[in-house]
């Protein structure tokens, strides 16, 4: 039995208010609790998004009456909201630009609407960004502009982790993520992996494989895999949609990935293409201090190392019922967690009721 810290995660798609039919509050802690999360941070593009004081109190009520885990709440930037959001800084994890190809209303495209976050946000915590690319550079010029700091959402491409890692050499306050799709999928939708093949042969194909940033080259992959010292955290950027809707006409992007990250990494560890000190620093240590998130205490979770077996969607705790990972063969299973001193899940089954996870910000 392996003992590691609860596992923090700060890029998770609650889906409440508004698309309750794909997450809420409580089935998406419930997931995050079977995957060995026991923080999330919970992004702001719901319907509506959160956005202002009214918007995000209303968010935080209904967190405080369903969570079963401890989490915080991000706050989106909008085309008008820099000073509003600033002001309700301290009661976020921090501030969401959606500045790329994304799901929901919360784009912003002129780079003029950039600048009065980047003046106003009063970098406690940092600005994090959906950026991609060239965007990724210049929303990184506008945090080396105005001196504040900047994460980087799950990153994809080679030229994003070298510019990243060439931006932190020369002092920009700059950290960065990346998912497990983005590390073990490829844009063929096949694994990525370098050593023995996990997956099962049929690749993911139509709707099942959008996702944003999209799914990249084998270079791109191993160009992550090359620079993880770069990188800070790993996120899951949970973004569950439905089965139907992603097989349907216009497939929204988004993979669930709360209960598949931990496996996929320990099975990643086990092959030896990670450390068990590197995830931890990147799921724990690290998010905790980029974000400032307090202490858990009495909170671990307990791994079978050992246990193969493969992931199935039906066992899983998201409403979505589906995964990226269907069919995947892996090394290591969570067994049993305790959160606060409550044992919170075992063997399958979620033992702590909605509304016992607490708002790391009050
Ligand atoms: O694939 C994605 N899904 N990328 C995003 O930027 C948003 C997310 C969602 O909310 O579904
Ligand atoms: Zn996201």
């Amino acid at each position: 039995m392996l003992k590691l810290p609860g596992l923090i995660d700060p890029h998770v798609h609650v889906r409440e208010p508004g698309a309750t039919h794909k997450e809420d509050w409580t089935s998406a802690t419930a997931s995050a609790l079977a995957g060995g999360i026991t923080t999330i941070l919970a992004m702001p593009n719901t319907k509506p998004p959160i956005f202002d004081e009214q918007t995000l109190t209303e968010g935080l009520t209904i967190a405080s009456q369903k969570a079963r885990c401890d989490y915080a709440q991000y706050l989106g930037a909008g085309p008008d909201n820099a000073a509003a959001v600033a002001r309700l800084a301290p009661r976020a994890a921090a501030l969401k630009m959606y500045l790329d190809s994304t799901f929901g209303e919360l784009r912003l495209d002129d780079m003029t609407l950039w600048l009065e976050h980047f003046r106003l946000w009063p970098g406690q915590t940092p600005i994090v960004t959906h950026s991609e690319s060239r965007s990724m550079a210049a929303a990184l010029w506008m945090a080396q502009m105005f001196d504040k700091p900047i994460h980087i959402a799950h990153i994809s491409l080679r030229e994003e982790v070298l510019l990243i890692k060439e931006a932190k050499a020369r002092g920009v306050k700059v950290t960065c993520e990346v998912c497990p799709h983005h590390l073990f999928l490829n844009f063929a939708g096949s694994y990525a992996g370098a050593q023995h093949c996990c997956a099962p042969p049929h690749p993911l194909t139509g709707g099942r494989k959008e996702v944003r940033p999209r799914l990249a080259t084998q270079a791109d992959v191993e160009a992550l895999w090359a620079n993880l010292d770069v990188i800070d955290c790993f996120a899951t950027d949970h973004a569950p949609h439905t089965l139907a809707e992603k097989d349907g006409e216009n497939p929204p992007p988004g993979f669930p990935g709360l209960e598949t990250i931990l496996p996929l990494l320990l099975t990643a560890v086990s092959e030896s293409r990670l450390t068990l000190d590197d995830m931890i620093e990147k799921m724990v240590t690290n998010p905790r201090k980029i974000f400032k998130l307090p202490e858990q205490p009495e909170t671990w979770l307990e791994v079978d190392e050992n246990a193969r077996y493969e992931i199935k969607a039906a066992e899983m705790h998201s409403r979505c019922g589906w995964t990226p990972f269907e069919g995947w063969q892996v090394k290591g299973r969570v067994t049993r967690v305790v959160l606060r001193g409550r044992e919170a899940y075992r063997d399958g089954k979620i033992l702590v009721e909605p509304g016992f996870g607490k708002n790391v910000r009050t």
